[in-house]
């Protein structure tokens, strides 16, 4: 069976952790190809080198999650070398025997615009200003809010602005505002969107 779930959305939408529940639920394989354009930023010398030499290793390296390192994934991500050296690894991904389910910026667009499912998962840049805040710590955390606050805001900007790729919603994409839901609703959609689409799944198990 090929089956492609692409979720695509802005930073700290909530894409992580519904790809991980869609993947677990269905069997599906999961990619989050931001830990791609992380490695790559976090790796440092040329980034095009970076790209197409990336390897499990550089995947598995300590401090990819943090917020200085989703400032320069998005800094190499607006580079088209760079994203084109890491297309193929990600098609293949997509299109591989038992299906798989991608969480990025341009899955639905660029990467794998046949997927069966498609979902833009998104919410106030507020709301995933705190989200990633929490995350961080909050009041005990290192960060106050207003700077984790103008980190999700420039990021946004980039990841829009840039010219190859930008961050937006595919034509046939299945918008999900986030911004009022909890981890479990937000899940229970999107696992009842993939189920109307996927041959075999029940849905509401
Ligand atoms: O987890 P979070 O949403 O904060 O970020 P991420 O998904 O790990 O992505 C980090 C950065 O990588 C993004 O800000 C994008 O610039 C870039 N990225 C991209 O350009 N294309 C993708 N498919 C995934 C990430």
């Amino acid at each position: 069976m090929i089956f492609t779930v692409a979720i695509d959305g802005p930073a700290a939408a909530g894409k992580g952790t519904i790809s991980r529940a869609v993947a677990a639920r269905f069997g599906l394989a999961h990619l989050d190809t931001g830990l791609l354009y992380r490695a790559v930023g976090a790796k440092g010398g040329d980034p095009v080198t970076a790209a197409r030499g990336l390897s499990e290793a550089d995947l598995a390296a300590e401090g990819l999650r943090t917020l200085e390192a989703g400032q320069a994934a998005s800094r190499v991500a607006a580079i088209p070398e760079v994203r084109a050296a890491l297309v193929d690894y990600q098609r293949r991904f997509a299109r591989a025997e038992g299906g798989a389910v991608l969480d990025g910026r341009d899955i639905g667009t660029v990467i794998c615009p046949e997927a069966e499912v498609k979902l833009f998962v998104t919410a106030s840049a507020e709301v995933r200003a705190r989200r990633r805040w929490l995350e961080l710590g909050g009041e005990a955390g290192p960060r106050p809010y207003p700077e984790v606050l103008a980190e999700v805001e420039e990021r946004d900007r980039r990841d829009m602005g840039r010219a190859d790729a930008p961050l937006r919603p595919a034509e046939d994409a299945v918008v999900l505002d986030t911004s009022d839901l909890d981890a479990d609703e937000a899940v229970a959609r999107a696992c009842a969107l993939v189920a109307a689409r996927l041959p075999g799944a029940e849905a509401g198990r």
